[in-house]
């Protein structure tokens, strides 16, 4: 346990790179039900949903668009009650996925 530690805060400095590594692991766990979540998924419904590759390709997709689409309660998408740290973990991993 104490020898993981240390390896473990070394990390900590990169947290941009951290929050969208935890990101990736919140949108398979929670959204890959109903949503295509990486460029090379295979499951997830295409069904009209928005895949977040295509989120993240949109011009109009910014981290106020996707903060809003997380926490209201809209249309079919449930309402995942996720902290503050799970959707900006979120935010970072889709806007990751934007097309450079
Ligand atoms: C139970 C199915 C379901 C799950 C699970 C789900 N979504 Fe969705 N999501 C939807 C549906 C349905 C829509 C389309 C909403 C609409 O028609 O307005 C949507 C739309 C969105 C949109 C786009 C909204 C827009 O304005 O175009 C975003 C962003 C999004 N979801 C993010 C997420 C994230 C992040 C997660 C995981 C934390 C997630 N969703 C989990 C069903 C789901």
């Amino acid at each position: 346990m104490l020898a993981v530690l240390p390896a473990f805060l070394s990390l900590a400095p990169v947290a941009g790179a951290q929050d969208v590594v935890n990101g990736e692991a919140l949108a398979k766990r929670w959204c890959s039900s109903c949503h295509i979540v990486t460029a090379t998924a295979t499951k997830g419904e295409a069904n009209g949903l928005p895949s977040f590759p295509m989120l993240a390709a949109s011009p109009k997709t910014t981290e106020a668009s996707l903060r809003h689409a997380m926490t209201a309660t809209h249309s079919r998408m449930p309402d995942l009650s996720l902290t503050k740290q799970e959707q900006d973990n979120l935010i970072a991993y889709i806007l990751s996925l934007r097309p450079r």
